[in-house]
């Protein structure tokens, strides 16, 4: 070891929910330009370890340097001035601002945008620098998810950081993308920063990781090791507590009538850019239809046309019934399920509870819904079955949406979808956030 400072050094750090031990006694250390990977199952503790580097969480235990120095974050902005800066899972931007203005948002320089060309530029140059092209004009709403991912690095560029954490970064990249993100993430290293990368996919730790710490319910299972001379199968095992099966098999389908009928369909996306020409296909019943593409040539668009969220040209048929260009109501009448792939906005309520974003497609039926009223004792007794049955870790049924860990979400949504029996299930990136 030279005697270079480590960038970061948490040592012994413990820290407790009502309930839950998220974080048990952890040593994390992470070298000047070194790409260190944090792995972990859902519910590992990840995130709650990175947001106590980042300030958001204060440590029941333990004590954190960097740069060789002791420090004791109180906020978020403690952090940032030591040069920390993290991507979150959930993207913290206000969608109607520009990609420029978000970049500014909470600086004290500049007091008044007089000149916001100015900073256009400088976000520009920032941008080409890493390669995190983005038009600083644009609206959040506007861009990708991929594209909204890139602001937030940019975010943290901007202020300065040098020690960037990346909170499950590629969970909402396509494969396409991926490969890209990797590119930046050695760019930023070959230009000094130090990067801790989290994530519970062991291909991309593999790829990307000089060093892995691996956490298992709360605990260290591997410290710092080099990724030289260790196998997936044993990150895997570290990772799970037990030996895990690659192989699926998988039976072929039995296939039936024709469930959608997607006919001659052309329609719009968000920027008022066409995304969808003359798309026709069709999907028969037991049929799983996979539709590839990187993330903003048209997927998401052709899952809200057909769920009733976007107008089009053209028809849509579910088992005979048109569902284009009505409410979404008509599609769930003929039992349509959509998994969004923004989660938070269009998934779930995030101020709701689990019970009322389970409820939510079916509270106006039996046995929940009885007339004008609800069954709360019937609705909690379902959200507490389906808890049960998809392992969503939470403390309660009543926990606010906005809590929940990526995965978990994802969880209820699943839960929420599939239990009403859907004919055609409508699922975007279904597996983000989700385990092996
Ligand atoms: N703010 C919180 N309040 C209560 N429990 C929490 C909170 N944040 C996380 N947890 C719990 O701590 C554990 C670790 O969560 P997290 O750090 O999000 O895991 P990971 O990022 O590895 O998926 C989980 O059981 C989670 O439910
Ligand atoms: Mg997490």
């Amino acid at each position: 070891m030279s005697n270079t400072p480590l960038a970061v050094d948490m040592s012994h750090i413990t820290i407790r929910f009502p309930g839950v031990l998220a974080n048990d006694d952890v040593n994390f250390t992470l070298a000047k330009g070194e790409i260190h990977a944090l792995l972990g199952e859902n519910g590992a503790g990840k995130s709650t370890l990175m947001n106590t580097l980042a300030g958001l969480q204060k440590p029941s235990a333990g004590s954190i340097k960097i740069n060789g120095k002791q420090v004791a974050f109180n906020s978020p902005k403690d952090a940032i001035a030591a040069g920390i800066g993290m991507v979150h899972q959930h993207f913290m931007l206000v969608p109607t601002q520009t990609v420029t203005e978000n970049i500014l948002l909470g600086l004290d320089e500049p007091r008044f945008i007089l000149n916001i060309r100015k900073y256009d530029q400088k976000v520009r140059d920032l941008a080409d620098k890493y390669g995190l092209h983005v038009d600083p004009t644009a609206k959040i709403w506007q861009l990708s998810v991929g594209e909204q991912q890139r602001v937030e690095i940019l975010k943290t560029l901007y202020r300065g950081a040098n020690i960037l954490i990346m909170d499950e970064p590629t969970a909402v990249l396509a494969p396409q993308e991926i490969e890209e993100f990797m590119q930046t993430l050695r760019s930023m290293v070959a230009q000094g920063k130090s990067i801790i990368f989290i994530s519970h996919k062991l291909q991309e730790v593999a790829a990307i990781a000089d060093r892995v710490t691996v956490l298992r319910k709360g605990k260290v299972t591997a410290e710092g090791q080099s990724m030289q001379g260790v196998t997936r199968r044993k990150l895997a095992q570290l990772m799970v507590g037990r030996d895990v099966v690659f192989a699926v098999e998988k039976g072929a389908a039995d296939v039936g009538d024709i469930v959608l009928d997607v006919e001659g369909v052309s329609a719009e996306n968000n920027k008022g850019v066409p995304a969808l020409h003359d798309v026709s296909l069709k999907v028969r019943s037991g049929e799983i239809l996979g539709i590839a593409g990187v993330s903003g040539n048209g997927q998401s668009e052709l899952a809200e046309v057909i769920t009733g969220l976007r107008p089009c040209s053209g028809t849509i048929r579910v088992n005979g019934t048109i569902v284009s260009n009505q409410p979404p109501s008509v599609a769930i009448q003929q039992g349509v399920a959509h998994i969004p792939e923004d989660r938070n906005h269009v998934g779930s309520a995030p101020n709701l509870t689990i019970t009322e974003n389970i409820i939510m497609k079916g509270y106006d039926q039996p046995p929940i819904g009885t007339g004008w009223q609800i069954d709360f004792d019937k609705a909690t007794a379902r959200a507490e079955r389906l808890r049960e049955q998809y392992a969503i870790l939470a403390p309660s049924v009543t926990t606010l949406a906005r809590k929940l860990s990526g995965g978990n979400l994802q969880k209820v949504i699943l839960a929420r979808e599939i239990s009403t029996e859907p004919r055609l299930m409508v699922a975007v990136q279904p597996t983000r956030g989700l385990d092996v």
